[in-house]
């Protein structure tokens, strides 16, 4: 693969930004999306649109096809027995908190605990602590080594009779540490207990395949691997079928209405009342094309290279601390150091044109299992190149000798 030519295909890694070239170091928060996704978005709407599964002229037929064949495409791109396990929502914080009131309810029943980590990203965090406020459940939180590995052993201990899910992340969103996510759902199902998986990090970056996997549920964002953002899916094992219920109520989830009760859809339809965000789910079609064309080993090799370059440029720098292991996988590396408040290096950056994400990163367990507050986080996607990571390097040295000198300390 050409690199010049994929970049050719982002219009966006062209502009400039404060009157410097944009140098895109945020994709961890969001990936930016290729001409033919943007394509296939302003296509659908200017040519297609209609409303799906809801009217049988040729519009509604199209749209409904486009819809139908973009779940079967998702099914294959995770590696699900069928489309049928796919539920489209706005992203993996709608999905997580779809199991939350779709299968966790009906199964909290009695005294019950749900095991998450902190590494999660708040949003496969704050619903499940909300549930056990809420139901009197017992939220256990698998701490991390001080290097940002997730505690197992703890883990052993945490998964109980009780434990009615472990609810865990492929990829942390903050030290990029990726998890041995087999290994931690054979240890689950060894106890008998379900797994959630937020795959938001790891979708672009990993082939995931959930029936080898084995995962009871698997959520992730399309926004994250070069598609629009408020849509994303929900992949549920078919064994849970049953112990789902209806969590949104509304059109396009029922057959009838019999004896003042409602006769359900079948999965998914019954999990996805009301219209859905048709043109961004053409658009997440799209996006699954784009990755499978350049090739999910080409995205994984050159994004492992470049994080790690970056983590080479980025240790040389005088009292910069990188969180996390010194080698992970997953494409970010956050930093912190007392040189430095994360805010203030990243309006620097952006002055020159670098975008990366400073704070805590929807992570503040995370932050504080590391002792810190924040961090200042770059993210490389494979279209980034080398080129770019030495300007956003040598920027930060810049705006660290900046800082240096406000506060009267020694460059
Ligand atoms: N989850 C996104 C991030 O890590 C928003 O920045």
């Amino acid at each position: 693969m050409d690199i010049c030519s994929i970049r050719k295909d982002f219009p966006i890694l062209n502009r400039t930004v404060n009157g410097k070239k944009l140098v895109y170091l945020d994709n961890a928060a969001t990936t930016q999306m290729p001409s033919q996704v943007l394509y296939a978005y302003t296509q659908h709407y200017s040519l297609d649109n209609a409303n799906v599964h809801r009217g049988i002229h040729t519009l509604s037929e199209i749209s409904t096809a486009k819809l139908e064949d973009a779940r079967a495409a998702a099914a294959r791109f995770i590696g699900a027995p069928s489309p049928e396990c796919i539920v489209f929502t706005s992203g993996t914080t709608d999905s997580v908190n779809t199991v939350v009131r779709a299968w966790a309810e009906n199964m909290a029943r009695g005294s019950f605990s749900i095991v998450a980590t902190a590494m999660e990203h708040h949003s496969n965090y704050l619903p499940w602590l909300d549930l056990c406020t809420r139901r009197g459940g017992n939220f256990v939180e698998i701490p991390l080594s001080q290097d940002g590995r997730l505690d197992t052993v703890a883990l052993g201990k945490a998964l109980t009779p009780e434990t009615i899910l472990f609810a865990v992340t492929y990829v942390s969103n903050v030290t990029g540490a990726v998890n041995d996510i087999k290994g931690l759902i054979d240890l689950a199902h060894s106890r008998g207990v379900p797994v959630l998986v937020d795959a938001a990090q790891a979708a672009r970056e990993f082939p995931i395949d959930v029936s080898e996997l084995g995962a009871d549920f698997l959520c992730l964002s399309a926004h994250k691997m070069l598609g629009p953002s408020g849509v994303g899916l929900l992949y549920v094992a078919k064994r849970h079928f049953e112990e789902l219920v209806p969590c949104r109520l509304g059109g396009g989830m029922i057959s009838d209405i019999r004896n003042g009760l409602p006769v359900y859809e079948q999965m998914p339809h019954f999990l996805e009342a009301g219209t859905p965000n048709i043109g961004g789910i053409v658009a997440f079609h799209e996006a699954i094309r784009y990755i499978e064309s350049v090739s999910r080993g080409y995205i994984e090799e050159r994004e492992t290279m470049l994080t790690s370059r970056l983590r080479e440029m980025l240790s040389q720098l005088k009292d910069v601390r990188i969180l996390g292991l010194s080698d992970t996988g997953g494409s970010c590396v956050s930093v912190v150091s007392g040189r430095f408040h994360p805010y203030d290096a990243a309006l620097l950056l952006d002055k020159q044109g670098v975008a990366v994400r400073s704070g805590t990163h929807c992570a503040i367990p995370c932050h504080r299992a590391l002792g810190v507050t924040g961090s200042l986080r770059f993210s490389p996607a494979f279209y980034n190149t080398e080129d770019e990571l030495e300007a956003a390097v040598t920027a930060f040295d810049r705006a660290l000798s900046i800082l240096d000198r406000a506060a009267g300390g020694k460059p």
